[in-house]
């Protein structure tokens, strides 16, 4: 396991995503019911908000509950929601004590009211920060997220306000609702799953990818150190040659 002092603070990722799963098998093992994974997965969240924040990451964006989620049997669905609620009412004051701003992306329509407006009372709480931008994916995924785009980019080419042949991919990424966000340098998927799951599936086009068995609930600041390790030891190469990327360093 990497410890912090490994970590090359020099090129750290500016924006990591975490597909943060196996909170349910967490709990089951141990007998328990998965709302309780949920719960526990809840101090992951905060470790690694610190973590983040104490390295001087910029972006980190959580995906917490996807589109296919709300197909859950409804008892889980309320469950997660109301956990949603009461986290976002007891971090607040602690995003705001430490700079960090929070976002959402995601189908927020489709929202409870209530968890909607602590979302929004949040976000704007938290608006003027600067530090680490943390990032929920609620009721998110990303064929939605694409679909709108389209929509949004017809609307606008009917409108006069752009041209169907200058779209071009800085036109979609500012239609995505990521806009203005670098992609993901790094994803981190924890329960051993090695799927994309619809995240970001624009976004993560050259990510590196980051698998680990620790269920969500175990995985702490070591871990998260491990996959940045890993990930500095990895060659970016995007299409070109090692030769090629080792002659311009
Ligand atoms: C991830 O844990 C959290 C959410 C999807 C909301 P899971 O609930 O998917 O846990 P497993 O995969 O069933 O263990
Ligand atoms: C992905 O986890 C979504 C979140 C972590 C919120 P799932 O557990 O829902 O993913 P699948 O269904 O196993 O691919
Ligand atoms: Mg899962």
């Amino acid at each position: 396991m990497a410890k912090i002092e490994q970590i090359d603070m020099a090129r750290l990722p500016k924006h990591i995503a975490i597909i943060m799963d196996g909170n349910g098998r967490w709990a089951q093992k141990k007998g328990l019911q998965r709302i309780l994974g949920h719960r526990s997965g809840v101090q992951a969240v905060r470790t690694v908000t610190e973590a983040a924040a104490e390295l001087g990451i910029q972006y980190v964006t959580l995906y917490a509950f996807s589109t296919e989620n709300w197909n859950r049997p409804q008892e889980e669905v309320d469950a997660l929601m109301a956990l949603l609620v009461d986290t976002l009412e007891k971090e607040t004051p602690s995003l705001k004590k430490n700079n960090v701003r929070l976002r959402a992306i995601g189908d927020m329509q489709r929202l409870p009211e209530a968890t909607r407006e602590k979302f929004c009372r949040c976000i704007a709480e938290t608006a003027q920060n600067d530090g680490l931008n943390l990032v929920l994916a609620i009721s998110y995924s990303a064929r939605w997220e694409i679909t709108e785009a389209f929509k949004k980019a017809i609307q606008m080419a009917q409108e006069g306000l752009i041209k169907a042949d200058e779209i071009n991919e800085s036109t979609i990424e500012r239609l995505l609702s990521t806009a203005g966000m670098p992609d993901p340098d790094l994803l981190i998927r924890t329960s051993g799953e090695m799927r994309i799951s619809n995240f970001l599936l624009w976004q993560l086009a050259y990510s590196e990818l980051y698998f680990t068995s620790v269920n969500w609930p175990d995985f702490g600041k070591k871990d998260f150190y491990e996959a940045i390790y890993q990930y500095q030891h990895r060659e970016r190469r995007y299409g070109k040659t090692s030769a090629q990327i080792n002659d311009n360093k």
